[in-house]
């Protein structure tokens, strides 16, 4: 069963605690759980990864980067959190694992927030993008991700 990765960055593990009125009151274990049966209904594992690192985030994106080269992965999720308007390192990161496709999504609505929330690194080298759909977004994210490769693929189905 091929892999999809759900990666959250900072401050993300603080979900449903951390300003409830912008993000919710799920949890990222809710969340998390909400992922991998929704992987599990569209055929496909799903992974859960959270760091408040920088670095941490990038490793792992280069993991899925050999996965899908392999053959073993079919994409990631990510939501970047502050990282996405300031890291160019997660820019590179997913540029240099490219093909991986990688669905940018963020619960809130951030091109409704402040103006240093308007610009995102990771935008440029997404396959998608999912904003402002709550937590639900990372369901369409996923499910987008699985139609999109079935689209592309259709002598695998
Ligand atoms: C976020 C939006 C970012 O601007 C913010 O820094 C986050 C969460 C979202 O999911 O809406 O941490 O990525």
């Amino acid at each position: 069963m091929k892999k999809i990765l759900v990666l959250n960055g900072p401050n993300l593990n603080l979900l449903g605690t951390r300003e409830p009125s912008q993000y919710g009151a799920t949890t990222l274990p809710e969340v998390e759980a909400m992922c991998r049966a929704a992987g599990q209904r569209l055929g496909y594992e799903v992974e859960c990864f959270q760091s408040n690192w920088e670095g941490a985030l990038i490793d792992k994106v280069h993991e899925y980067g050999r996965l899908f080269r392999e053959g073993q992965a079919l994409g990631c999720v990510f939501n970047p959190g502050a990282l996405t308007h300031t890291s160019v390192a997660l820019h590179d990161a997913i540029k240099g694992v490219e093909p991986l496709p990688v669905i940018e999504c963020h619960i809130s609505n951030v091109h409704a927030r402040e103006p240093f929330r308007h610009q995102s690194w990771v935008s440029p080298v997404a396959a998608g993008i999912v904003i402002g759909f709550g937590v639900q977004g990372y369901l369409v994210a996923l499910e987008g991700l699985a139609r999109k490769h079935d689209a592309e693929n259709p002598h695998l189905r």
